[in-house]
């Protein structure tokens, strides 16, 4: 059944999903998926990336398993390790946790995002999308761009992983946000820090819409999500001040109404008219998790 309502513009993974990936070559191979902190785009994607690669996928998460009786995360992996899986992909909340796991297992641990440390595989979905949106995938030279990373910077290990990769790639990077959420000691990664987004927004290729992570404490010092969108938020006035060809990026998931509007987010590139390339950013990243799962368990495929 069509949907009269669909945008076609809106992107979705394309019908040629996986080319250059062999269906089979982890065939007979299994992957747990040891989800302890809640995902959408991360655990499914995983997934995806697996199935699509002939393996099987268990998942666990952090509510349903015996993590709740009081077994330890290393126990938990052992446990896992024990039944014979190939891999495990690791969300959990605290800073460290997937090599402390890596450090005790003999198995490949792919790290899904650790407390506020590092989430390497959004970074490179991340950089995939800025790639194909500047045709820049033949060399992956970055240097002429100049990347903003706006908002919780500070609690995001999406941040921590990109700024990682972003200057690796040779892009000019700037966090912006609130000294409470950009403090000038994240300089020390490679990065210059900015307080005034209005003061940056003209000067940039991409902009990196971060949420504001109220879980980890990162919106205690706010006097309301209003007026920090008025302050940080990419509001349409401002998505109209970026360059003509500047694209707009956020990891998910969004705040609509706080760091971004909605009409921005949805103001997809792939139209031809907009900025957004949020969903592309998600569609690409079962083609990376794809192979980052064939390099961890069978390289040779
Ligand atoms: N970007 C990201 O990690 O999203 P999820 O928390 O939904 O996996």
């Amino acid at each position: 059944m069509e949907n009269a309502n669909a945008d076609e513009s809106r992107p979705v993974l394309s019908a040629a999903h996986g080319e250059g990936f062999d269906s089979e070559s982890l065939a007979g191979r299994s992957v747990a998926n040891l989800f302890f902190e809640d995902s959408t785009r991360t655990r499914v994607s995983f997934s995806l990336a697996a199935q699509r690669l002939g393996a099987h996928v268990v998942d666990l998460t952090g509510k349903g398993s015996s993590l709740s009786k009081g077994e330890t995360l290393l126990d938990t992996a052992w446990t896992i390790e024990a039944m014979g899986v190939d891999a495990l992909v690791v969300r959990a909340g605290q800073s460290g946790a997937c090599q402390l796991i890596a450090d005790h297992v003999k198995i490949p641990v792919i790290n899904a995002g650790d407390g506020t440390h590092q989430h390497p595989t959004q970074a490179l979905t991340d950089a995939l999308a800025i790639g194909r949106s500047f045709s820049l995938t033949a060399d992956w030279d970055f240097s002429g761009l100049r990347v903003a990373i706006v908002g919780d910077v500070v609690s995001s290990r999406v941040a921590r992983s990109n700024l990682g990769l972003l200057n690796a790639l040779g892009a000019n990077v700037v966090v912006v946000g609130p000294p409470m959420m950009a403090p000038d000691s994240m300089a020390t990664l490679g990065c210059s820090v900015a307080h005034d987004l209005d003061e940056v927004i003209g000067q940039v290729d991409v902009i990196m819409m971060l949420r504001i992570q109220f879980e980890r404490g990162g919106g205690a010092v706010l006097a309301s999500e209003r007026s920090y969108h008025h302050a940080y938020g990419l509001t349409k006035e401002r998505a109209n001040r970026l360059k003509d060809h500047a694209i707009v990026m956020h990891p998910g998931p969004m705040n609509r109404g706080v760091e971004i509007a909605g009409e921005v987010a949805d103001d997809w590139r792939r139209s031809g008219k907009g900025r957004s390339v949020i969903l592309d950013q998600v569609a690409g990243s079962v083609l990376v998790r794809q192979a980052v799962l064939e390099q961890a368990i069978n390289p040779k495929a």
